[in-house]
C-alpha cells in the first residue's frame, strides 16, 4: 500500500475528469463542420463556460495549453513580445526567485537574449514575497509583473490581490502562476484583479497534458504557436477535446470541494509537522501563519539526514514524497527556492490532497517517526 504524500506533484484525477475523458477520448475534430465535429466543439465550449464560471472571468478568457509550463511561457513571452511590439523599446519584466522554472525559465531567456530587462525579487525567509520589494523594482518601461500565487515546495501563499492593486493603479500587468493554489485556495480572477493565471490540470484532478491560460480580454498577447487559429488565436493547435473537458470538469468538482477540503487538509498537515518537529533534528519551514500557508503542504528540513537515503527509504517504506520539486530530471539536487529563502537542511516536501485520509497520515507519521532518527543514527555512526 503506498502512501501518497506527492499530490504537489500530481493529484489523482477526479472520477468526473475520468468520465469526461472518456466520453471524449474518440471525439471528432472540434474544428470540423460536420456533426459531429460540432459536438465535439460543444464539449470544448462548455467546459470553457464551466471554467470561467468555477474561476471568476469570462469564457472569452479562458484558453486550454498543455499545461501549467505552456500557460506560464504564454503569459510571460506573449505579454512580454507584444509589449515590445507596442513600444519597439526593450520592455522590463519583474518576477521573484521563489517561482517555477516555468517562470522563471523563460524570463531569464527572454533577458539572454535582449527581449528583455528582468529584476528578480528575492523573497523572505518563510518564502513569500514582499509586495512593496516588488512595487520597488518597477520601473517606467516595465511590461509585466509575474508572481506565483502559491510556492510549490514551501506551500508559502503570497497576497496576489494586494499586489494587483497596486500595479492597477501604475497599469502593469500581473501573471500570476496559481497552478499549486487553486486546489485549496478561494480563488476569482476578478475578484484578485490578475490580467492572466495560469492553471495545470493534474495539481486539480484533471488529466497530465492540459492546464488553463487566463487572459484578460483586451490583453496583447503574442501567441507562441502559429498554426490553425485555433482557441481565439492564441493557442493554435487542434482541440484536445477529451483533455479539455476533463479539464473543465475536474476544476468544478475541485472547486465545489474547496471549502470543505481546506480545513480537513489543514489538520491533517499539521498533524505530519508536528510528529516531525518532535523529533531531534526536525523543523517545519514556510510561514508560521496557517493564513499564509497552502494547507495541503508541509515542508521540513530535517538536520543529519541524508537526502539520498531518505529518498530511497521512504519509497522502500511505500511512502511518495518529494525531497524537493519533482518537476525536473527528478535528481537530488540542491533546490534554488531553498537557496533563496536562505533555508539549509535536507528537505522534505509532504503534499496531500482530495483522496488523502487520516488513515494514510497516521501510516505516513508511523514510518517517518521510525525512519528518520533511524536514519540520523545511521549517519552520525557514519561520521564518528
Ligand atoms: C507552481 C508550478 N508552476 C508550473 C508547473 C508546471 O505545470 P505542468 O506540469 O502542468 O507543466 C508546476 C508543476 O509542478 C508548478 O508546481
Amino acid at each position: 500500500m503506498t502512501t501518497y504524500c506527492d499530490h504537489a506533484a500530481t493529484t489523482p484525477p477526479r472520477p468526473q475528469a475520468r468520465a469526461a475523458l472518456a466520453a471524449w477520448l474518440d471525439a471528432a475534430n472540434a474544428s470540423s463542420t460536420h456533426l459531429a465535429g460540432q459536438a465535439a466543439r460543444v464539449a470544448v465550449e462548455e467546459s470553457r463556460e464551466a471554467v470561467a464560471t468555477a474561476l471568476g472571468c469570462s469564457p472569452h478568457e479562458v484558453v486550454f495549453p498543455s499545461g501549467g509550463t505552456e500557460a506560464d511561457n504564454l503569459a510571460v513571452k506573449g505579454i512580454t513580445w507584444a509589449a515590445r511590439d507596442r513600444s519597439r523599446g526593450v520592455p522590463h519584466v519583474v518576477t521573484t526567485a521563489v517561482e517555477h522554472p516555468a517562470v522563471l525559465d523563460p524570463a531569464r531567456w527572454l533577458a539572454e537574449r535582449g527581449d528583455a530587462t528582468l529584476t528578480v525579487v528575492p523573497p523572505g525567509g518563510d518564502g513569500r514575497v514582499d509586495v512593496e520589494e516588488v512595487l520597488a523594482a518597477l520601473r517606467p518601461e516595465t511590461a509585466l509583473v509575474s508572481v506565483m500565487a502559491a510556492n510549490n515546495e514551501l506551500g508559502a501563499v503570497n497576497d496576489i490581490p494586494g499586489l494587483a492593486a497596486r500595479l492597477a493603479e501604475r497599469e502593469v500587468p500581473l501573471h500570476t502562476d496559481a497552478v499549486q493554489a487553486v486546489a485549496t485556495l478561494e480563488l476569482d480572477v476578478a475578484r484578485w484583479g490578475v490580467d492572466a493565471l495560469a492553471l495545470s490540470a493534474h495539481k486539480f484532478g484533471g488529466p497530465q497534458g492540459v492546464g488553463l491560460a487566463v487572459l484578460r480580454r483586451g490583453l496583447p498577447v503574442v501567441p507562441l504557436a502559429h498554426g490553425g487559429g485555433q482557441d481565439r488565436g492564441v493557442r493554435s493547435g487542434t482541440f484536445a477535446v477529451g483533455l479539455d473537458a476533463a479539464c473543465g470538469a475536474a476544476l468544478t468538482a475541485a472547486v465545489a470541494d474547496r471549502a470543505e477540503l481546506r480545513p480537513r487538509l489543514l489538520a491533517l498537515t499539521d498533524r505530519l509537522a508536528a510528529a516531525v518537529t518532535a523529533l531531534e533534528g526536525g523543523r517545519r519551514s514556510g510561514p508560521s501563519d496557517p493564513s499564509w500557508r497552502l494547507a495541503s503542504h508541509v515542508h521540513l528540513l530535517l538536520d543529519g539526514v541524508e537526502a539520498t537515503a531518505l529518498a530511497l527509504e521512504l519509497d522502500a517504506a511505500g511512502v511518495a514524497a518529494s525531497s524537493g520539486a519533482a518537476c525536473g530530471a527528478g535528481a537530488a539536487k540542491s533546490s534554488p527556492v531553498l537557496e533563496a529563502c536562505g533555508l539549509q537542511g535536507t528537505p522534505l516536501r509532504l503534499s496531500l490532497g482530495w483522496t488523502s485520509t487520516a488513515a494514510e497520515v497516521d501510516r505516513g507519521i508511523d514510518v517517518l517517526t521510525d525512519l528518520i532518527p533511524r536514519l540520523r543514527a545511521s549517519r552520525s555512526a557514519v561520521v564518528r
